[in-house]
């Protein structure tokens, strides 16, 4: 599936997103700056997280809240950009959170491409120019 996603936009195929993707992890490749960050925010904000949502900068994973049928569910953003190594990643309890059974979005998905699941949907986000974006989205099921 693509989408083409600009700022004003963006909402829309959030809502879109979660209507029509099935998927629990998340993978966002993608360049700096292309868009990975500001598409996981409208995606979170979609989902109900009222949480403040931004790359993990101190730590490499952040974890967001939002209600679902009453039920305080949780939302794990994992960003690798500056991972070391696999061992980093395993020690900073990564594989806990892609097998935990919670949402996971994880930036730069091809520093530990080991440790994520074969079950996960892979997103490919493509600067088209200033204000659009090309996401091509890949369902692994
Ligand atoms: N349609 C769009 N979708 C996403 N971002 C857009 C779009 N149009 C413009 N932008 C801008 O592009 C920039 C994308 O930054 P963002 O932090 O989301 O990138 P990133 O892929 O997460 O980068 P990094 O690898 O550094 O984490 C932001 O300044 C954002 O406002
Ligand atoms: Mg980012």
């Amino acid at each position: 599936m693509e989408i083409t996603v600009t700022l004003e936009n963006i909402e829309q195929h959030a809502r879109y997103f979660w209507e029509h993707v099935p998927g629990r992890v998340f993978a966002f490749h993608g360049a700096m700056g292309a868009g990975k960050t500001t598409f996981i925010k409208a995606l979170c904000a979609a989902r109900g997280v009222t949480d403040h949502v931004s790359s993990p900068t101190f730590s490499l994973i952040n974890e967001y809240r939002y209600n679902e049928g009453g039920l305080l569910k949780h939302i794990f953003h994992i960003d690798l950009y500056r991972l070391k190594d696999e061992e980093e990643a395993i020690s900073a309890g990564i594989e806990d959170c892609l097998y935990s059974g919670n949402v996971c979005f994880v930036e730069w998905p091809q520093k530990a491409a080991s440790l994520l699941p074969e079950s996960r949907v892979d997103i490919y986000v493509h600067p088209v120019n200033n204000n659009t974006r090309l996401l091509k989205i890949d369902f692994h099921r």
